[in-house]
């Protein structure tokens, strides 16, 4: 349950960040804040043109996490998509962030195979991200593109999806605020997906998937668990993309993953 208390600070701290000054004296807080962040909430006009062909977000009900590892998998792939759905159209109508939710074109969930083996997780999208409303499709994205398919892999046999759902001001990383808020709804999109293996892309994805406070230079290259799940961490693209070096890195870990997941390279891999 989210604690109302946490709530209210985190949207303080964010009208601050956004920065709000002062709010009215007399007024509660709490009513004022509130004010705040329904006039931030409210859509810009290229958000109320982009979801009018999409279901009315207010209308999603509200999502229950499965109790994993505990509960039955999903079986079909109408289930499993129709369970992502639910949680797509909360994130789409999410405002547990104020200054995400004002600076935001649009939410980005996640895309990929419902039913995947493998899950890449990254941080947050960026501005390509924000504009196109999918993960990884700017240059970072593109690079990730090649990683996949230098696994054998295409785009559409894993799931790609991000710790936060909405881009971050300036590309400044996510406050822990931010990323508690967006926990729930990737708990559900990985307690849907179920898949065996998780491949956290850098520092933050590592840190806030698994809890750990290790460099990622430390953490790179070895296998951790979440929910009995399989996680290898390993460098974000991004990071690659300014240290072209660290590639070889990452292929060492792609290679380890790829073996423990029982994918055959040919053998000039
Ligand atoms: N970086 C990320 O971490 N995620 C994206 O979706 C794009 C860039």
């Amino acid at each position: 349950m989210a604690d109302p208390r946490r709530i209210a600070r985190q949207r303080l701290e964010s009208l601050q960040r956004a920065g709000v000054k002062s709010l009215k004296k007399g007024k509660p807080v709490a009513k004022a804040a509130s004010a705040k962040v329904a006039a931030a909430e409210k859509p810009s006009p290229a958000t109320t043109a982009r979801q009018a062909n999409s279901p009315a977000p207010t209308a999603a009900p509200a999502y229950v996490p499965p109790a994993a590892p505990t509960s039955p998998a999903l079986k079909t792939k109408a289930e499993r998509e129709a369970a992502l759905d639910v949680i797509r159209r909360q994130v789409a109508a999410c405002p547990r962030c104020p200054e995400l939710c004002a600076t935001r074109k649009q939410t980005v969930f996640g895309v990929g195979n419902s039913k995947a083996r493998l899950c890449f997780l990254g941080e947050a999208p960026g501005a390509d991200e924000d504009a196109q409303g999918e993960p990884f499709v700017g240059r970072a994205g593109q690079l990730l593109t090649k990683i996949i398919e230098a696994c054998t892999l295409k785009r559409e046999d894993v799931y790609i999806l991000n710790v936060l759902k909405c881009r971050p001001p300036n590309n400044r990383p996510p406050t822990p605020e931010e990323s508690a808020n967006c926990r729930e709804y990737l708990e559900g999109q990985l307690d849907i997906i179920r898949p065996e293996f998780i491949c956290c892309l850098g520092a933050t994805a590592a840190k806030q998937l698994l809890g750990l406070d290790i460099p990622i230079s430390k953490l790179r290259g070895t296998f951790q668990t979440y929910r009995g799940m399989r996680v290898m961490c390993t460098y974000h693209p991004a990071y690659l993309l300014r240290n072209p070096d660290a590639k070889r890195d990452v292929w060492e870990d792609m290679k380890k993953l790829l073996r423990e997941m029982g994918i055959e390279l040919d053998k000039k891999g």
